[in-house]
């Protein structure tokens, strides 16, 4: 995708699965974070026109809606920041006309700041005069290309219950296989470990490579649990999602929200870890979990004859995998369906305490009767 010159352009399938994806988080992000803090902030670092060709919104204005929407949510008495940032003037005059024209009075509590100039320059000064800092940050990270400031992921990493969503493009990603924007990369990544993706050979290689590296610039910067989503598009461009949070239940939300994203025609997610893994195929609306099945195996596997209880085989899947706690009740069902895992106890509903335990190895063969 040529990255767009014009002041607005039109909206591909892949951006709108990614609208979807920021709306559904903030539906489970504001009620959760409004009802424990006084104060929050949506920051945009790179937020666009706030408007696309045919009208639709753009993420700044999804947002925005979002909480007007709720703004039962505010009670008189919290405070919601928006800080947009954009280097265009022209594309910043079109947010601030779309916001002001779509909402002539903010609902009080709410406020906007708009500043231009480069997030790089602007983000430090325009979340300090904003007064952002010390309570909840969700930061959309949404460039065209490289260069999402690392010390800027850093401070929001240290910030009280902040996170952040970061977009890699997947050119961007190619480019830097060829290492033609070592600056931009030393910039984002905060380090120069990520150039050793040059002595990789194969593409996917790189690709995989780049958003585990990235991701583990998250954890560094402080954002323990990472998830990565890749949106494809029917054309083949693709870009990441990589998502960073402290908490689990941030994680899970963000998880629900990729999960629920609507089909879309030749579009596709993948968690890149494993490319044959937590898929959900756009086309069909039942998601793909022999995987699941094929990693909770292997893991009961190690775990030997104590087994694991599925509480700890939700954990470790909604912590180290692209799958959800719900997706587990029914891979277990399938494993315990073949005979090959035996449950404790032996009836009931699959609660979290219930363990399960894998047959010895051929036992499960061994056992059926013979005719
Ligand atoms: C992908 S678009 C943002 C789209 C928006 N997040 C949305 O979903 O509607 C990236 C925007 O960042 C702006 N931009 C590019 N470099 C920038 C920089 N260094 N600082 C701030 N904004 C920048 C571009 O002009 C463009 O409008």
């Amino acid at each position: 995708m040529a990255v767009p010159e014009t002041t607005i352009w039109d909206r591909d399938p892949h951006t709108e699965a990614k609208h979807r994806v920021i709306a559904g988080y903030f539906d489970a992000w504001f009620p959760i974070m409004t009802s424990t803090f006084p104060s929050l902030t949506v920051f945009e670092g790179y937020a666009g026109p706030g408007t696309y060709e045919k009208g639709e919104d753009g993420s700044p204005l999804i947002a925005l809606q979002r909480l007007v929407d709720r703004q039962e949510l505010l009670n008189g008495n919290k405070a919601v920041r928006f800080v947009f940032i954009e280097s265009r003037k022209d594309r910043l005059d079109v947010l601030q006309a779309t916001v002001a024209e779509r909402f002539p009075q903010l609902p009080h509590g709410i406020t906007v700041g708009f500043s231009h100039g480069g997030c790089e320059e602007r983000w430090e000064q325009s979340l300090t005069s904003a007064g952002s800092w010390g309570m909840p940050i969700f930061a959309n990270l949404d460039p065209f290309g490289p260069g999402v400031p690392y010390r800027l992921v850093e401070r929001l990493g240290q910030n009280k219950s902040s996170e952040v969503l970061v977009t890699f493009m997947s050119d961007w990603l190619r480019r830097f296989a060829t290492l033609t924007d070592i600056d931009a990369g030393d910039v984002q990544f905060g380090t120069t470990d990520w150039r050793k993706v040059a002595e990789l050979g194969d593409p996917e290689e790189k690709e995989l490579f780049l958003v585990e590296e990235y991701r583990r610039t998250l954890s560094r910067a402080g954002f323990m649990l990472t998830s990565p989503f890749k949106l494809t598009d029917e054309g083949g461009h693709a870009f990441y999602l990589i998502f960073g949070t402290g908490h689990r239940r941030g994680l899970e939300r963000m998880k629900d929200s990729m999960w629920r994203t609507d089909p879309v025609q030749g579009l596709s997610f993948r968690d890149p870890r494993d490319p044959n893994q937590g898929i959900l195929d756009f086309g069909n609306p039942e998601p793909d979990l022999s995987p699941l099945v094929a990693i909770l195996s292997t893991r009961l596997e190690s775990a030997g004859v104590g087994g694991l209880t599925i509480g700890e085989l939700k954990d470790f899947a909604v912590l180290s995998t692209g799958f959800r706690a719900p997706h587990v009740t029914r891979a277990v069902q399938v494993i315990l369906g073949r005979g090959t895992a035996t449950r404790d106890p032996i009836r009931g509903q699959l609660t979290k305490q219930v363990r399960i335990r894998l047959r010895e190895p051929n036992y499960a063969l061994a056992s059926r009767p013979t005719f």
